[in-house]
């Protein structure tokens, strides 16, 4: 891996808070996400499972997790298999772990580690002794449900295998405890974030009149690789001029014009970690009267909002809020007008026009990470904050996103140190 080791000590605190989650006597599967085709004899470049390296740091394909905390034989209290090499496999793809590698990845006992041919004979000295098994699903809102996962399939192949033993779903289990991020994951956040910084950075050099979106994306993934980094956290968004209305532009395909705003999200990936950061720029260094009267609206709105991330907070109720700010500053640029503001159809807000979406989604192994959204605010919750004004007949759209850890007293803000004022950006630029 290219990022830095990570202490294992993660992992084990990991596995241990999921088992005071379980009910007794049981059992638990997590399997690795599959290498994803492209075509003829393509592949994806290979993504863990979030939830197995949640609780192993394994990052490698093929490997499975086994837990059961009460079995009677400490032996057989966890199990994990690897997928074991050979000359060929070491020849065409590389090094796999070692059992002593993934005991030092894991904190996993080396007795405890199998090659994956051997998973039958071990699961039957455990499965017998379980009274449940919990299972993996993905169970986002949002998830994409056209691919069967080695978990789904997992699912399957137990329910025909093992009839009788009762399912428990495993994810909100899981949701659970990633709701919480630990102080090592909110150190490898702020990695992937203080990669985000020195990449915007950049970018403030280059970004001029005349350059094209991808150049720009061309730039991004020069800063990202070089810090360790596997690259963007999700496909980044690099929309000049009216560009940034349309919210997914993934194209970066366009000339940037002087007189243009270009709105960049743009997030680094580290460790399997996600930065998830949006700034709106003004292509030739300069803000004109109306883009700056624009952006000084939606970063009050954004800073009303991360006051809002506090714990005790309800993730629907903080968006209600932070939409009752951007109505006021909607009024005031002149978009919205107060009396049609004051009866409007409260199913159709008029605000919807100009800002669309979400204000915060959890951020963490997942840039739209699991979480329970009735859940109250607490302390180790990351969100991000980024409220939008999209105005397609100016030809201008404008979003700024932080990232935001929640503590004890009220949050810190992990992006405090990219610059975010519309005088900090143009001096940058100049
Ligand atoms: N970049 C994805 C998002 O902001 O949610
Ligand atoms: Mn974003
Ligand atoms: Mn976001």
């Amino acid at each position: 891996m290219r990022y830095l080791p990570i202490d294992p000590v993660l992992f084990v605190s990991n596995r241990q808070r999921l088992t005071v989650l379980l009910k007794p006597q049981s059992l638990v599967v997590l399997n690795a996400n599959d290498v994803l085709p492209t075509n003829a004899d393509g592949t994806m470049t290979f993504r863990q499972n979030n939830d197995l390296f949640y609780l192993t740091g394994v990052d490698q394909e093929e490997t499975r997790l086994v837990l059961f905390p009460d079995h009677p034989d400490p032996k057989y209290r966890q199990a994990l298999f690897l997928r074991e090499t050979s000359e060929l496999i070491e020849v065409w793809e590389g090094h796999k772990l070692t059992k002593a590698e993934a005991e030092a990845t894991t904190g996993i006992p080396q007795h405890q580690i199998y090659w994956t041919a051997q998973f039958e004979q071990v699961f039957v000295q455990m499965i017998f002794e379980a009274e449940r098994v919990y299972l993996n699903t993905n169970e986002h809102t949002r998830a994409i449900a056209e691919v069967q996962s080695r978990d789904a399939r997992f699912i399957a192949q137990f329910r025909q295998q093992y009839p009788l033993h009762p399912l428990e779903r495993l994810a909100p289990l899981m949701h659970q405890l990633r709701a919480i991020k630990q102080p090592q994951e909110v150190a490898l956040i702020q990695t992937a974030v203080d990669i985000t910084e020195k990449m915007l950075r950049r970018l403030l050099g280059f970004i001029k009149p005349g350059v094209w979106e991808y150049e720009i994306e061309a730039e991004m993934m020069h800063e990202f690789l070089r810090h360790r980094s596997r690259g963007a956290a999700y496909s980044p968004i690099i929309a000049s001029g009216s560009n940034a209305c349309v919210l997914h532009y993934i194209d970066n395909s366009a000339l940037c014009q002087d007189g243009d705003v270009i709105l960049l999200d743009l997030g680094a990936e580290y460790a399997n970690y996600n930065a998830d950061m949006t700034r709106s720029v003004p292509v030739n260094g300069r803000f004109t009267a109306r883009q700056r009267a624009v952006y000084d609206a939606v970063l009050r709105v954004m800073k009303e909002a991360t006051q809002m991330l506090r714990p005790g907070n309800l993730w629907d109720e903080h968006h209600h809020e932070v939409t009752k700010v951007m109505e006021s500053e909607l009024i005031g640029l002149g978009l919205l007008d107060r009396h049609d503001v004051a009866h409007q159809n409260p199913d159709a807000p008029l605000y919807k026009k100009y800002f669309m979406h979400g204000t915060s989604h959890f951020l963490g192994l997942d840039v739209h990470d699991v979480g329970n959204k009735y859940r109250r605010m607490e302390s180790g919750m990351v969100f991000t904050v980024e409220p939008g004004i999209y105005i397609p007949q100016e030809g201008l759209g404008i979003r700024l996103e932080n990232n935001v850890l929640i503590t004890e007293t009220g949050n810190t803000d992990l992006m405090a140190r990219i610059p975010l004022e519309a005088e900090e950006i143009e001096e940058l630029m100049n």
